[in-house]
């Protein structure tokens, strides 16, 4: 079943200033294989415009902020990432596109699996048609 969810990141902190750890099982719902980050993006530009069959992603804005639009075929709804200590997890059949990249976004991205062409989905009718047959 297609699904998303922000999740808050525990600050762990002293005088020194502040970190986040992602570990499987603790704060992340899958084992990690694959990680790139979206930086340097250009003005007005928006990414994404497309679905993952079985992947499983946390994206992290770690400076700045970006906006991601989420579609699960009948609804869209827009998150905006703003902090470092908020991951959206995506897991499942979403159409995601993403845009408003603060000059100095860096959006991180955490994988479950090694990149793969062949797990994209980048045609919106085709998604469509594989979110009804998932239903
Ligand atoms: P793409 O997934 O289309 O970017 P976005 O969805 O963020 O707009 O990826 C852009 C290019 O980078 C594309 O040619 C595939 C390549 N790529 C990799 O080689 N490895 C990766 O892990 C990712 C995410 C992309």
């Amino acid at each position: 079943m297609a699904k998303y969810k922000l999740i808050n990141f525990k600050t762990l902190g002293d005088e020194r200033g502040s970190l986040i750890a992602i570990e499987k099982g603790y704060n992340a719902p899958f084992g990690i294989k694959r990680v790139y980050y979206i930086f340097d993006t250009k003005k007005g530009v928006e990414r994404g415009f497309h679905a993952h069959i079985s992947l499983k992603q946390i994206a992290i804005a770690v400076k700045g902020s970006c906006t991601f639009v989420l579609d699960n075929g009948k609804q869209r709804e827009e998150i905006q990432l703003t902090s470092p200590n908020q991951g959206l997890l995506i897991d499942g059949l979403i159409w995601r596109e993403m845009k408003y990249f603060s000059d100095d976004c860096v959006l991180v991205v955490l994988a479950s699996e090694y990149y793969d062409e062949s797990d994209y989905i980048r045609n919106y009718d085709k998604f469509l048609e594989m979110v009804k047959d998932d239903s």
